[in-house]
């Protein structure tokens, strides 16, 4: 039996009225939007470090440039999603704390190495891929401060993705050694791209309930598929072949069929035990640990600033 309250705030939802962070909410939408939005938050953060891999390495300097740019975007997403996040009543500081001691979950893709230049440009295509046919309809959630925050978020996610696109066409038309290389990263990302999404509808534990609160506007299984549809003639036009032999066109359903996911494979990975979790943890707490004078200074800044104001 629903309380006066939880009623007209269902029917709000039904209604696409957005919620906004002072209105009444059930305890369990918000406790479910921390969740899924400091996961998404420390997902971006966590996003940094495997390109931040490329950097120092990027081929010319103008390819630098554009990856120092997205990496930057990519904390910028981190801070939108926080500060999203606060406005439901949960501290910065609680979510750091939940990141650095391995509390918090985040997106399992991060978990895989960047081996070659050519993971960059795949990173861009696919890993961004996945990500703006996910936030889109973030858009559209019930939770203003959500939603509003993917709108930047989701147009700076498809600049990323066409300049990963972009730097794969220049791979697709050079020595076959380039071709490989590409190839090769395509190989290593196309399952993990897919997994992103989450576990199938019949297994996601929270689909149900998110999509009456109208936190999830398509399934996990339902995204998957957009994301295999849209995808297929992008690789075709890249000359290169998705590793799943199962692939094909089926005129029937008016999508692509695709094969099994290693489920095991995305279990191990969300558990701790993917090949780059413990490298990820500690750079997340290196720059933590190392950073703490620069958060000293800058608390003890603003004390003085602040003492000088007031006298
Ligand atoms: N990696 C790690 N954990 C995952 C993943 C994944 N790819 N997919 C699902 N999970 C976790 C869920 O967080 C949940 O764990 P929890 O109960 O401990 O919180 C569990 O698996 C069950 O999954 P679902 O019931 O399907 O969870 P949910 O309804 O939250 O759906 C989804 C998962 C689709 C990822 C959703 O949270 C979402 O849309 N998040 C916002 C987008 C986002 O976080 N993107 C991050 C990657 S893209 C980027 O940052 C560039």
């Amino acid at each position: 039996e629903m309380s006066p309250e939880a009623r007209r705030f269902q029917e709000r939802v039904d209604a696409d009225i957005r919620i906004e962070p002072r209105e009444w909410m059930p305890e369990a939408y918000r406790k479910t939007l921390i969740r899924q939005i400091s996961q998404h938050a420390h997902s971006e953060i966590v996003g940094m470090l495997p390109e931040g891999n490329w950097i120092t390495r990027a081929p010319n300097l103008e390819r630098k440039a554009i990856l120092l740019a997205k990496v930057q975007d990519e904390a910028g997403h981190g801070l939108y999603l926080y500060s999203a996040a606060e406005t439901l009543g949960v501290s910065r500081e609680e979510l750091t704390r939940q990141l650095v001691t391995g509390e918090a979950k985040y997106s399992s893709i991060f978990n895989y190495p960047t081996l070659t230049w050519a993971d960059i440009g795949v990173i861009g295509w696919l890993v961004d891929g996945a990500a703006i046919m996910n936030q889109i309809p973030l858009q559209r959630c019930s939770y203003g401060p959500y939603a509003r925050a993917m709108i930047r978020v989701c147009k700076e996610e498809s600049f990323h993705q066409r300049q990963g696109y972009a730097s794969l066409m220049v791979l697709a038309k050079g020595s076959a050694e380039q071709k490989e290389m590409l190839q090769d990263a395509l190989n290593r990302w196309w399952w993990p791209s897919l997994m992103m999404f989450g576990p199938p509808d019949a297994e996601s534990v929270h689909s149900a309930q998110s999509a009456r609160w109208k936190i999830k506007l398509f399934s996990n299984d339902e995204l998957r598929q957009r994301f295999v549809d849209q995808t297929v003639p992008q690789a075709e036009y890249l000359g290169i072949t998705l590793p799943d032999p199962d692939l094909r066109w089926n005129e029937e359903r008016g999508h692509y069929d695709y094969g099994k996911i290693d489920w095991a494979e995305f279990q191990a990975v969300v558990a701790g035990n993917g090949p780059c979790n413990r490298q990820r943890m500690q750079s997340v707490n290196s720059a933590f640990y190392d950073g703490a004078w620069v958060r000293e200074a800058a608390a003890a800044h603003a004390t003085k600033t602040a003492e000088r104001e007031t006298q």
